[in-house]
């Protein structure tokens, strides 16, 4: 093997992967796969992981299974841990995609309902917290493994509400707070169970997603690289970040957000 693959396949190892049937978790599922993974798509949606599970195992001749679990409920993600293991023998990547979609996307911040800070919690930082525990500690009682949990330039500075002009929409609190709770969640996972699992961050930005023409033209006004993100645009960050590539990091947080927070 030549130094780029020793460095960058992923033969053999396993990798779960929640929210993995979404519009970035589906691309995520996408390049661990074309790297040699067999994949675990674990999301809330059956009929979209079985489809995207189908998909990718068509394009990349890996073994993808898909598991519908609501990642909030600690004794499915018990479970699911377990099954995993009996099933495929291991886990050596865990990364953590899931969000909540809703969340009170029109409401002022004043009036931001307690449900729907608590459904975002539930999903995103909570969800993860049992995925990390579950997984994470197979990792460290076996051969080790990485873990990368997904947050977002909103959970590094705050949602710019300039961009989102006149159409009362915003990016709510809950997302940023449970954003930005991901980035010392994984850092405490790094240090507790270094040196065998590493952990980090992937602080991805906006994909453009047929979203308000207005929207997206302020988006890419306030973005350096001057456009909204592709949805295959973080492959090659997690591929560096899941594989020997990033051997020495951990408790880090990779940014690929078009230099978003640059300015
Ligand atoms: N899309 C963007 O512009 C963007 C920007 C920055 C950060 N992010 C982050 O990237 C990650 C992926 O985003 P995306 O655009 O692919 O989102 P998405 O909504 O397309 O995918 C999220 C997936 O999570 C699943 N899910 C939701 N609740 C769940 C639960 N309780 N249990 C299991 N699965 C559940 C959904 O079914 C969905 O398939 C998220 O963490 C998001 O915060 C996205």
């Amino acid at each position: 093997m030549n130094r780029i693959s020793e460095l960058h396949r992923l033969d053999n190892k396993v990798a779960v992967v929640s929210g993995g049937a979404g519009l970035i978790g589906a691309k995520l599922c996408e390049i661990l796969a074309q790297a040699g993974a067999d994949i675990v798509m674990v999301d809330n949606n059956p009929d979209l992981a079985r489809s995207e599970a189908q998909r990718v195992a068509q394009l990349t001749g890996r073994r993808v299974l898909d598991r519908c679990v609501d990642i909030t409920q600690e004794a499915a993600v018990r479970e699911l841990a377990g099954s995993v293991h009996a099933e495929m023998g291991r886990c050596d990547i865990l990364v953590n995609s899931a969000h909540y979609k809703g969340g009170a996307f029109f409401a002022p911040l004043g009036e931001y309902p307690l449900e729907a800070w608590n459904q975002v919690l539930a999903v995103n930082l909570t969800g993860a917290f049992l995925m990390c525990r579950e997984f994470g500690k197979r990792m460290f009682a076996g051969d080790g493994g990485v873990i990368v949990n997904v947050s977002s330039t909103y959970g590094l500075v705050s949602a710019d509400p300039r961009i989102y002009g006149e159409s009362g929409i915003n990016s709510p609190i809950a997302y940023a707070a449970t954003k930005s709770g991901l980035l010392n969640m994984t850092r405490y996972i790094a240090v507790h169970w270094r040196p065998k699992v590493r952990a980090n961050v992937l602080a991805p930005g906006g994909v453009e997603n047929k979203q308000d023409p207005q929207f997206i033209e302020n988006y890419c006004y306030r973005t350096p690289l001057g456009r909204m993100a592709r949805r295959d645009d973080y492959q090659g960050a997690i591929l560096f970040m899941c594989s020997d590539a990033s051997a020495y990091m951990t408790g880090a947080v990779v940014t690929v957000d078009g230099g978003w927070t640059a300015w």
